[in-house]
């Protein structure tokens, strides 16, 4: 809870007798309660249910409201926007200049922008449905990993769902137990969680001095395996920029992977506005890893990694957040592959799910049934699974439950 830590600059000891007031003036209104915390012993029958009151940081939330109402300030958060939220808004039927929005470039409701989505969304829908290894891809994916790519200066790209996900997902994929993450002192949250995360020890180094960063890793870089250098192009609370070529020599000096947050440096800085790197005017080679968000400058919604090609092939095969539940194919599944491909070969869209999202011995293929399919397109689906796994020799009994699911749910229609 930031906003509750730094609550009026009040000290701790200040800040805990200012909760306790404010919860036993709470518990004594008509219908109120006092937060309390319960251990495993004291659990009686109504403690048995989750009860939010007892979570790290409720009594700071109330706190903060508390304080608000009692100054008499209007709640600022969660406030609802009826049209496009660009330099004005309009909130409450009135129109307000607005600062509030990370619209960098002014791109939010661009006509050429809005029609494209409309265009898209009349021609794909509304969702892909699945990841995108289970259930496929638009062309869209690709046209804009590859735009990003080039903008980037890298060899390819990968986008994924959200912006604060991705570097979760990435950071706490990439590193482990025994490597190690050095990281700007006031680096996103994102980064943080995808440190904890992969269980890797974290070292933050003074807010853009990388001559701290260069002295952390001097003396730690030797005891860990691999090492990652972590740096935003562009902090967005301060609005100060890093030293990246001294970043860069940093990070080649101790051997150790850079990632730049592009996340507020995209579309503001440099010449083209392309970033950090189109800031320097630096090879953008020298950065291992960019991260890249949609929903700042580029008035959507997604996060991206760019790179070099054979990064981002190992991160679509295998980051979690990417891949989702299902995994890279070891040799040992071949079998699903095999009639999976077949199937598509035969007008059928199947996916198979292989190794880690199950077991190796239980690769398989996981059809989506959803209402809209018809009888006949099932019946049909059996009749030609049964033809394709006889030629690649699938195992009988795996054969039967597939049949045995399809035939249950085609009963029931
Ligand atoms: C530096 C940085 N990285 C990542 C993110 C997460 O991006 P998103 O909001 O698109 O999830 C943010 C969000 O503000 C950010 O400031």
């Amino acid at each position: 809870m930031e906003l509750g830590r730094n609550l009026f600059g009040l000290s701790a000891q200040a800040k805990a007798r200012l909760i306790d007031k404010l919860s036993s003036a709470a518990a004594a209104r008509p219908g109120g309660h006092s937060p309390r915390r319960s251990s495993w012993e004291t659990v009686d029958a109504t403690g048995q249910r989750l009860d939010a009151s007892e979570l790290e940081g409720f009594r700071e939330i109330g706190l903060i409201r508390e304080a608000a109402q009692f100054l008499d300030i209007a709640d600022p958060f969660f406030r609802v926007h009826e049209g496009i939220a660009g330099a004005e808004t309009l909130i409450g039927s009135k129109t307000y200049i607005n600062f509030a929005s990370y619209n960098y470039i002014g791109l939010n409701g661009h006509p050429r922008i809005s029609e494209a989505a409309k265009a898209a969304i009349d021609r794909y829908g509304t969702t892909v449905s699945a990841s995108r290894p289970v259930s496929g891809e638009r062309p869209l994916h690709r046209e804009l990993e590859q735009a990003l790519a080039r903008l980037h200066g890298c060899e390819d790209c990968v986008a994924l769902v959200g912006g604060h996900s991705t570097n979760v997902t990435v950071v706490g994929h990439l590193l482990g137990r025994n490597d190690l993450i050095v990281h700007d002192a006031l680096i996103h949250n994102s980064i943080a969680q995808g440190a904890a995360l992969s269980g890797a020890r974290r070292a933050p180094f003074r807010h853009l001095d990388h001559e701290a960063a260069d002295r952390l890793l001097g003396e730690l870089r030797p005891r860990f395996d691999r090492a990652l250098l972590v740096i935003e192009g562009h902090y967005s609370m301060d609005g100060d920029v890093p030293d990246l070529p001294g970043f860069i020599a940093v990070a080649r000096h101790h051997r150790a992977w850079l990632m730049v947050d592009e996340a507020h440096a995209l579309g503001v800085l440099g010449p083209r506005g392309f970033g950090t790197a189109d800031r320097f005017g630096v090879d953008p080679g020298e950065v291992d890893i960019w991260m890249g968000t949609l929903s700042k400058s580029l008035v959507s919604c997604g996060g991206y990694i760019a790179g070099k090609k054979d990064l981002i092939d190992y991160l679509k095969h295998s980051a979690p957040g990417f891949v989702f539940s299902v995994g890279m194919a070891p040799p040992s599944s071949i079998g699903a592959g095999r009639l999976a491909q077949a199937m598509f070969q035969r007008g059928i869209n199947v996916q198979p799910i292989l190794y880690p999202a199950v077991p190796e011995r239980a690769a398989r293929l996981r059809f989506f049934l959803t209402a809209a399919h018809t009888e006949e397109q099932i019946r049909d689906t059996v009749r030609i699974l049964l033809e394709e796994s006889r030629r690649v020799a699938l195992e009988p009994r795996d054969l039967a439950a597939v049949v045995r699911h399809l035939g249950n749910f085609a009963a029931t229609r």
